[in-house]
């Protein structure tokens, strides 16, 4: 691209056809007008350029290389597949950097990033997520006794309290006391900084005081960095073993033996807690916004959950992460070298993208696949490039077990203690962009209702 052409797209234009990359169609509208598309009302602008487009289009969006979506199971398949040095994800969560750190496994590609991910799998392992059970039910418990019942209520504010709590309990092993409550209160302060308008501009942070905010930052970040650092002092002083996945991290090693040092660890933490807590709190508030809305759905759930079934407990996760997943594309993959996808060749200046939602959103794979019917899924196992709200491949969401033990047990802790309906009247909530994940636009309003206090049924 020349660069009067470069300073013309970035002003908001599309490069002319023809101009260097040979990609699917896509809008032709100015880069600006595409992205407020994709900002705004992702989900509405994604099914008309679907329509229009069909199932591989071209998204051209301010500030970044065009973003080619993708949603037949075989480009995704090519896509999750493909060789770690032809596609890099890592480059792309750029944007986090000063939140998750240089190790950050969101950031890495090729060999580093293998190099972290297998220091991190043993801890995520079937039989290490079971052993947090316990600890994440008793987290669940307290928190949802303390619920007010009644009267309407947004769940997410809740949902993200205790998505929270299980990350500090299970992930970060803390115990209550000083350092959970001072660490809830700084990583909170992390979080919201993380999700606000100004930390999108990569140069950001590198003003310091210009902006207040920033200032506030780069303190919050020095204090929450001494708490891990005396967390972590603490523990590999205490050796005692646990379940907890800092426990996990402290006994992996390098392949020369060496063990994750303070930087890593301090990272990957951090990694954890941006990866796993909106994404669950929001999945979880989709479950409850879908299911007071399909009664149907909500009393076999119920029934299945007062039987202690697991069934249709899995189904319901199965069918809210098919039907409002929370990210609607897995992490961009910056195109490295040639790699043929669909029939066409794709070379550096792109990215390619699986698009989760329109993949669990396309009658050929799902019949009927706007209605919440998690019977589909006694039916049929989820397919590997069919159902990936966890994305695919060796990017695959590491939390994925986590978070689903996660959502089973908090669906469980609401429905056996609380009647659950609509606070809204049932009007369908909108999707809401929340930084790069889809939120309940009125944050799953609903009334609660204790089923002890239920009035006794009226003797006939
Ligand atoms: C319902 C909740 C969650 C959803 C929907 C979700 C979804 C995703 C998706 C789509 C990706 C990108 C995959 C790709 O690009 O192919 C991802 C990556 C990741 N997730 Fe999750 N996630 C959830 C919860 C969690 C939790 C609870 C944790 C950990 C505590 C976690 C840790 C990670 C990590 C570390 C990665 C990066 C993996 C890598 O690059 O190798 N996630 N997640």
């Amino acid at each position: 691209m020349t660069r009067s052409h470069w300073l013309l797209s970035q002003c908001g234009y599309p490069e002319p056809m023809g101009a260097g990359l040979n990609l699917p169609e896509g809008p032709r509208a100015p880069r600006a007008w595409q992205s407020l598309g994709w900002q705004k009302r992702p989900i509405p602008y994604l099914e008309r350029c679907r329509s229009k487009y069909g199932k591989a289009f071209t998204l051209r969006l301010l500030g970044i290389d065009p973003f080619v979506m993708m949603s037949r199971p075989e480009d995704v398949k090519a896509i999750f597949t493909a060789p770690p040095e032809v596609l890099h994800p890592g480059e792309g969560a750029a944007i986090l950097l000063p939140v998750v750190g240089p190790n950050s496994i969101l950031l890495l590609d090729e060999e580093r990033h293998m190099t972290q991910r297998k220091l991190m799998l043993p801890a995520f392992h079937g039989e290490k997520m079971e052993a947090l059970r316990g600890l994440v039910t008793e987290v669940a418990s307290s928190e949802v006794e303390s619920w007010t019942t009644g009267s309407p209520v947004p769940l997410h504010p809740y949902m993200q309290g205790l998505t929270m709590e299980v990350i500090l309990r299970a992930v970060f092993g803390l115990e209550q006391g000083e350092r959970l409550e001072r660490l809830r209160y700084l990583l909170g302060r992390m979080l919201r900084f993380g999700m606000s308008p100004i930390a999108l501009i990569p140069q950001a942070y590198r003003l310091g005081r210009l902006h207040p905010d920033l200032a506030d930052f780069n303190e919050v970040r020095a204090e929450t960095d001494a708490e891990i650092q005396a967390l972590v002092d603490e523990r590999r002083a205490g050796g005692e073993d646990r379940d907890d996945v800092l426990s996990m991290l402290l006994q992996a090693h390098h392949e020369d033996g060496s063990p994750m040092s303070d930087e890593e660890l301090r990272d990957e933490l951090m990694t954890l807690l941006v990866a796993g807590h909106e994404t669950t709190a929001t999945e979880l508030s989709w479950a409850f916004e879908r299911l007071v809305r399909n009664p149907d759905a909500l009393s076999r759930l119920v029934a299945d959950v007062d039987a202690g079934g697991e069934e249709y407990v899995t189904a319901t996760i199965r069918e809210t992460l098919r039907r409002r997943p929370v990210l609607t594309i897995a992490g961009p993959r910056r195109v490295m070298s040639e790699i043929e996808i669909g029939g066409r060749t794709y070379g550096p200046g792109c990215h390619v993208v699986a698009n989760i939602y329109l993949v669990h959103h396309d009658p050929e794979i799902y019949p009927d696949p706007y209605s919440f019917r998690p019977e589909r899924f006694l039916e049929n196992e989820p397919g590997t490039y069919t159902w990936i709200p966890f994305g695919g491949g060796r990017r695959r969401c590491l939390g994925a077990s986590f978070a689903t033990l996660e959502m089973d047990i908090v669906l469980r802790a609401v429905l056996s203690r609380m009647e659950v309906r609509a606070g809204n009247d049932g009007i369908l909530e909108a999707h809401r962009r929340r930084s790069i994940t889809v939120v309940p636009g009125d944050g799953a309003q609903a009334v609660l209702t204790a089923r002890a206090e239920r009035p006794a049924p009226t003797p006939a």
